[in-house]
């Protein structure tokens, strides 16, 4: 019923300065692949079938990751070098990939307005490359959409946050508990912690249905300028019930390079490392 994820990763990542002067955050590695590629495969996992990249013309090695290396296959089918190969082979996703051009970095709200031909009228997830879950036992957009399944109606992934950090998150305004989702009666873009309604913050994964993008058109700049999703999404509410889950799997904030550090160690305790 879900089948299209639209992930932007045209932003700067001035937060990880100065690496992603050539390196887009997307395509820091954990040991030996990108973070992006973790991303890609809990939508994949989750049933989506085609992934819609809001990218910018700085950000050309994502889509290398995931185009062909046909010269490199040939060396390496030519070496007998099979290991090798079924690594490379690993990156070509069981999925259709689409590329949308963001020139100018007005914020994740513009950005997601950019796919509303793409989407195609269909609800999809929206998945930030920021945040990643730990998706053992349990996948988060997986979650997120059999919770779609029950409302038919916009479904934020939530965390709850130390109420101190409610100015790095979308908070949500909590009007009741319906079942196992929480009807919100408003959300905003990183209020003070007096301000802040909640201690559940907006943290990177969402079920958009089309509706957003009426919003998104006439949304004008808010925090830092930008065109803020959280306001467009605080609009939708007058006229459409939005619903958030908590999601309890691990969480790294990717941003933030204490997490970053935390979710290569993780990883690392996983696999075997030789
Ligand atoms: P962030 O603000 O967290 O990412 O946006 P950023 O801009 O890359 O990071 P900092 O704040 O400069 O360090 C959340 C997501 O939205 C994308 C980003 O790439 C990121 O994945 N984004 C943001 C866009 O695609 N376009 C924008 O105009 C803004």
């Amino acid at each position: 019923m879900i089948k299209k994820a639209v992930i932007p990763v045209a932003g700067y990542g001035i937060r990880f300065l100065p690496i992603t002067k050539a390196v887009p955050k997307e395509m820091l590695p954990i040991i030996d692949r990108p973070v992006i590629d973790f991303i890609v495969e809990e939508a994949i996992e989750s049933g989506i079938e085609e992934i819609i990249f809001v990218t910018s013309k700085k950000k050309k090695a994502i889509k290398k990751y995931f185009g062909k290396a046909k010269k490199l296959k040939k060396h390496l089918i030519k070496k007998q070098k099979n290991n090798e190969l079924i690594q490379l082979e690993k990156t070509y996703k069981k999925a259709k990939i689409t590329y949308v051009l963001q020139n100018e970095m007005k914020g994740l709200g513009h950005a997601v307005l950019l796919t509303q031909n793409i989407t195609n009228g269909e609800p999809f997830v929206l998945m930030l490359g920021d945040d990643m879950y730990n998706n053992n036992g349990s996948n988060v957009t997986a979650q997120l959409i059999n919770s779609y399944k029950n409302v038919k109606k916009t479904v934020l992934g939530t965390i709850e946050i130390d109420i101190k950090d409610s100015n790095k998150y979308g908070i949500c305004e909590p009007e009741s508990k319906i079942n196992h989702l929480i009807k919100l009666r408003s959300v905003i873009e990183k209020p003070d912690q007096i301000n802040a309604p909640s201690n559940i913050a907006i943290s990177g994964r969402y079920i958009l249905t089309p509706k957003i993008y009426k919003y998104l058109k006439t949304q004008k700049p808010g925090k830092d300028g930008e065109i803020q999703l959280t306001d467009a999404i605080n609009r939708l509410i007058s006229e459409e019930d939005v619903f958030a889950k908590i999601i309890k799997n691990k969480r790294y904030d990717i941003g933030t390079k204490a997490d970053y550090v935390e979710a290569i160690l993780d990883s690392s305790k996983l696999r075997k490392l030789m």
